[in-house]
């Protein structure tokens, strides 16, 4: 009832978000900040990021090797980073890569921004983490903004993502995704591609639980 809700009140909220972010603003965590212009997922207004940033805290990332695969604002490859993680961040929208490069400046921290469709301009490099955040909402994207928050009318963005992702996977693969989206029918789409979803986290905020998975070849 409460998910049929939320579907529902998404354009409204969405109307919203736009609104608000029309405004260039700063998210800080700990004592890195980023830009966030209105073209970048809004990691202030949803709760994933800060679920996958808290997560990733307690992690000993010292020379481990890290994606973070669709980064937007990249706030989490530069903690990653600032943990001692050897950072790739990548992303389909080039004024988030921009953006992230200008970001690594100025917190001086190092890490490799790549511009990539998935794994398409991504080496043959194997990683030990692989943290995804993905769009969700099935609704074909009109541009790189919209690249955030919809997955295509027919989970497009799943189904290439899980055709690409059993020659890449890493031991810690991890996808955030909230009960406001259709779990079943994308670890249906995964399972397709041998890939099989297990619980790490269940976290509830403001009512919405979200779940971090770990993917493995099943
Ligand atoms: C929900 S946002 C998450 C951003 C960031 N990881 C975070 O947690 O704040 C999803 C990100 O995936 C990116 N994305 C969408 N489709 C992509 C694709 N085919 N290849 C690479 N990145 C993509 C979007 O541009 C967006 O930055």
């Amino acid at each position: 009832m409460v998910k049929k809700l939320k579907k529902h009140l998404f354009p409204i909220a969405k109307f919203f978000f736009d609104k608000y972010s029309r405004k260039e603003r700063k998210y800080t965590y700990e004592d890195i900040t980023v830009d966030i212009s209105a073209e970048i997922f809004p990691p202030h207004f949803t709760i994933s990021t800060k679920i996958l940033l808290d997560y990733i805290k307690p992690l000993h990332l010292t020379d481990k090797t890290f994606l973070e695969l669709g980064c937007g604002s990249g706030i989490i490859s530069l903690f990653a980073a600032s943990k001692g993680a050897n950072v790739t961040a990548s992303d389909i929208n080039q004024i988030a890569i921009d953006t992230l490069k200008e970001a690594a400046v100025k917190n001086e921290i190092l890490l490799n921004v790549v511009y990539s469709d998935l794994f398409k301009n991504l080496s043959d490099q194997q990683f030990d983490y692989i943290i995804i955040n993905p769009p969700y909402y099935p609704k074909a994207p009109q541009n790189d903004k919209e690249r955030a928050w919809f997955c295509g009318e027919d989970f497009e963005y799943f189904k290439k993502l899980f055709s690409q992702l059993p020659k890449h996977i890493a031991p810690n693969t991890w996808m955030i995704l909230s009960e406001d989206c259709e779990i079943e029918h994308i670890k249906q789409l995964a399972a397709k591609n041998g890939l099989s979803f297990e619980l790490i986290l269940e976290k509830s905020v403001l009512k919405e639980k979200n779940y971090i998975f770990s993917l493995q070849k099943s």
